[in-house]
């Protein structure tokens, strides 16, 4: 049997029993022959007290090891506490040292550390309660996709993580080989390669979703996808998770109703379910955290599409560091002004260019722009990126050909429409933009648990 978990002994509070906590120490503060020690075991935010007294065996060596970073086993009862700051503490019985940790080395002493700092120690970081809690939220809102498709009827597929299709046509995709290098120089170097042709880490499931949407009807792939982009940002991650369905007999406007619908779900639960996470973050990360995350819930999102976007940033008379033109790709300080300036909340943005979106998104009868959303977040930028997609095979056929994808290598998606095609529609949500967007976090790296970017892998 497990042992009980500190949330669980602070939850239902078992006064008078006599258990055993397991945990690390966070402080020691000894008044006189007593030490009070802050226990925690990473299950909830707070700590459980633990009081050692002179009637423990061999008390001043124990002493000496029970510092912060130690890990014990804590035998004891536990009753009613008579100081503020906790209802119930441990009187230990008997401490067993499981791991010391050298004060000298140890390097999270209670200080604050800087969220850098932190970075450099991949090993020690989840010990924190910032951290700590970060890793909590992110666990339930990975439970909560699944829930919110589960309960509407969507599959979940397991898309290949190794792929030979670059689904955003972007080149940013990170080679899978088996070669050494010298021959994979080679002239038909991807030809004697493991799969006999060049492959990749996916960049999306979408490709791959959209063959099951085809089958299934309604399915979603959540997984990590890997962008070999130069992007040193505080959004941008090369290894990040993204949740992405795909519906079949579904337009645009379905496709953003549900993506908005998924979000407020998220978000719901995080203020349901994390309280003192949200708490901690809004005192020590984002003081704006609660009121921003209500105003998500409290109101249906703002539509506007690209063109009107354009206008309204045009009209704004802000000078930005990308002039705003019609056809150009929204950069992050137009998304955010957007969201931030113009519309106080999060918008959905629709329609864009042709030019400068993906060969699958279905083409407008304008003929210039296509049925794209993009859903954009104050503090974060773009949080979504969806499409109906093109159903229609002359259309696509034609677009792909301009976008120098070769029938050999995606005659299957071409296949789709050939056989059997409807209208559908998907989208992605990006895993650890949501993390920041409900935990406050400035950068992107604290919402993973180990961030790759440029120039950093260190474990
Ligand atoms: O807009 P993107 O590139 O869309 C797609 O990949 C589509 N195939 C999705 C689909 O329709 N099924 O990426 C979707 C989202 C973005 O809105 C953003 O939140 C996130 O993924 N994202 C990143 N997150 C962290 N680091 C990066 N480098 C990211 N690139 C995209
Ligand atoms: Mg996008």
């Amino acid at each position: 049997m497990l042992p009980p978990r500190i949330a669980e002994i602070l939850r239902t509070k078992p006064v008078a029993t006599r258990l055993a906590a397991f945990g690390w120490i966070r402080t020691r503060r000894d008044s006189g022959a007593v030490s009070f020690l802050e226990l925690s075991d990473g299950s909830c935010l707070a700590n459980l007290q633990v009081v050692a007294g002179p009637g423990l065996d061999k008390f001043d060596d124990l002493r000496r090891a029970l510092t912060t970073g130690a890990s014990v086993r804590v035998l004891g009862t536990l009753v009613p506490s008579p100081a503020k700051g906790q209802e119930v503490e441990l009187q230990a019985e008997e401490i067993e040292i499981l791991g010391t940790a050298d004060p000298e080395t140890y390097p999270l002493q209670k200080k604050r550390h800087s969220f850098e700092f932190l970075r450099t120690i991949p090993q020690l970081r989840p010990r924190t309660n910032a951290l700590a809690a970060v890793a909590r939220v992110r666990s339930r809102l990975n439970c909560a996709v699944h829930r919110f498709f589960e309960e509407r009827g969507f599959f979940q597929v397991h898309t290949p993580i190794i792929t030979t299709s670059d689904c955003e046509g972007a080149g940013e995709m990170f080679t899978v080989t088996a070669l050494p290098p010298s021959e994979l120089a080679m002239a038909d170097g991807f030809a004697r390669d493991f799969f006999g042709r060049r492959a990749g880490l996916t960049v999306s499931g979408q490709l791959q979703a959209e063959i099951y949407a085809m089958a299934l009807g309604r399915v979603y792939t959540f997984g990590p996808t890997f962008r070999a982009e130069n992007s040193n940002t505080s959004r941008h991650l090369a290894e990040f998770w993204m949740v992405e369905p795909e519906m079949a007999f579904c337009d645009l406007q379905g496709d953003m109703a549900i993506a908005e619908e998924l979000i407020r779900f998220l978000v719901d639960e995080v203020q349901q379910a994390c309280a003192p996470e949200i708490e901690l973050f809004a005192r020590f990360v984002d003081a704006e955290l609660p009121a921003r995350l209500s105003r998500i819930t409290g109101r249906p999102f703002a539509r506007l599409s690209y063109t009107e976007a354009v206008e309204k940033l045009l009209a704004s008379g802000e000078q930005f560091e990308f002039p705003v033109t019609w056809g150009m790709d929204l950069q992050s300080e137009h998304e955010r002004y957007l969201s931030e300036k113009i519309v106080g909340g999060p918008v959905i943005v629709h329609d864009y260019p042709e030019a400068i979106k993906p060969f699958y998104m279905r083409v407008n009868n304008d003929n210039r722009t296509v049925a794209a959303m993009d859903i954009l977040m104050p503090g974060i930028g773009e949080l979504v990126g969806g499409s109906q997609r093109e159903e229609r095979y002359e259309v696509l056929a034609q677009r792909m050909a301009q976008a120098g994808l070769k029938e050999e290598d995606y005659g299957w998606y071409l296949d789709l429409r050939r056989y059997g095609s409807v209208p559908h529609a998907g989208f992605g949500l990006g895993f650890e933009r949501l993390v920041q967007l409900v935990t406050g976090m400035p950068n992107i790296r604290e919402a993973i648990p180990f961030p790759r970017t440029p120039g950093s892998a260190p474990c």
